[in-house]
C-alpha cells in the first residue's frame, strides 16, 4: 500500500513535493568497519531479507563510502527512498563533524553527494545514534516513548540521542562531553573495553562515571543502552550504580538501519 502526503520539512533538501510513504522502506548504516543496508518492514521494524555488508573503504572518503552504499542499493535492486546514517553531526543534510571517520567529511554537503551517486530518490541522512533512537522510541521498550529519555550507542564511539515523548532532538553528542578530564567515549566506549583489555568490573566503573554526569546534567526519565556490548548486558549492567533506570536497546544492529529508513519515510532532515 503507497499512502501519498503532502507534508514536508520547509528546509529538508528532499524532493518531496509528493513524499511518499509506504510500508517497506531502506535503510544504511555507515560504520567504521562496515556499512550495512537492507529493506526495512516499516509496520515491524523487521528486516525484510538479509542485510548486505561490505567492508568500509579505506580511506573512507565521502566518494569511496558513496560508490559502496550505491552498491549496497544496486544488490538490494531498490529504487525507492533512502535513509542513511553517519557518526557525524548532521545538520540541514551538511556533516559537521568527524570524530571516528575521515575529516573530509567536515562541510560535506552529504545530500548533494548521495543524490549524485544515488540519482533521483529522496534521501535523507541523519546521526547514526538519532537513527537508532527513532528506531527504538517506536519498535523498542516502551519507556523510549515516555518522558526524558537518553539513547547511548556503545561501540567504537559513544553515540547519543535525546528523546521526548519518542520525539527526538537530533546531534547531541554527549559523547564528546568531558568527564574527569577526558571525553567520555575515550573513557567507556565498548572499543576503549576491548582495546585495553578492561574487565567488566573496571570498564562498568568507567561507564557508571560517565552516566552519573549525564544524570547531574539532564536527569532523564531511563538511560537505554545500544551498540553490540548491549547483548551482553547481564555482565555490566548489575555493576551500575546511578539512581536513574538503565536498560538495554531492544534492535541492537538493526537500529541503525530501522531508524535510517523510518527517517526518510517520515521526511525528517535535520
Ligand atoms: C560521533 C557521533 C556518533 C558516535 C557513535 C561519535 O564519535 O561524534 O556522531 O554518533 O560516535 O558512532
Amino acid at each position: 500500500m503507497v499512502v501519498f502526503l503532502k507534508t514536508c520539512l520547509p528546509k529538508a533538501k528532499v524532493i518531496c513535493t509528493l513524499g511518499r510513504m509506504t510500508e517497506t522502506g531502506f535503510g544504511i548504516d555507515i560504520g567504521g568497519s562496515g556499512i550495512k543496508g537492507a529493506r526495512v518492514n516499516l509496520k515491524t521494524g523487521e528486516f525484510i531479507d538479509d542485510r548486505i555488508k561490505i567492508a568500509t573503504p579505506k580511506p573512507a572518503t565521502p566518494e569511496a563510502v558513496a560508490e559502496v552504499v550505491a552498491e549496497i542499493i544496486s544488490q538490494a535492486d531498490w529504487d525507492g527512498p533512502v535513509g542513511i546514517t553517519l557518526p557525524s553531526v548532521v545538520r540541514e543534510q551538511i556533516a559537521l563533524s568527524a570524530a571516528n571517520i575521515d575529516k573530509s567529511w567536515i562541510g560535506t554537503d552529504v545530500h548533494e553527494l548521495f543524490d549524485r551517486h544515488l540519482g533521483g530518490r529522496e534521501i535523507t541522512v541523519l546521526n547514526d545514534a538519532d537513527a537508532a533512537g527513532i528506531a527504538e522510541a517506536t519498535f523498542g521498550d516502551p519507556v523510549a516513548r515516555e518522558g526524558a529519555s537518553i539513547l547511548l550507542t556503545l561501540g567504537t564511539g559513544i553515540g547519543s540521542a535525546f528523546l521526548i515523548d519518542g520525539q527526538l532532538f537530533p546531534n547531541t553528542e554527549l559523547g564528546h562531553m568531558i568527564v574527569d578530564g577526558e571525553e567520555a567515549e575515550h573513557l567507556a566506549s565498548a572499543a576503549v573495553k576491548e582495546n585495553n583489555d578492561l574487565s567488566w568490573k573496571k570498564w562498568s566503573k568507567r561507564l557508571n562515571k560517565v552516566l552519573k554526569e549525564y544524570e547531574k546534567l539532564f536527569s532523564p526519565s531511563v538511560f537505554i543502552i545500544g551498540g553490540g556490548i548491549s547483548r551482553k548486558h547481564e555482565k555490566w549492567l548489575p555493576l551500575l550504580d546511578i539512581e536513574t533506570a538503565v536498560v538495554p536497546a531492544q534492535l541492537r544492529n538493526r537500529a541503525g538501519i530501522v531508524g535510517a529508513a523510518m527517517a526518510v519515510n517520515k521526511h525528517l532532515a535535520p
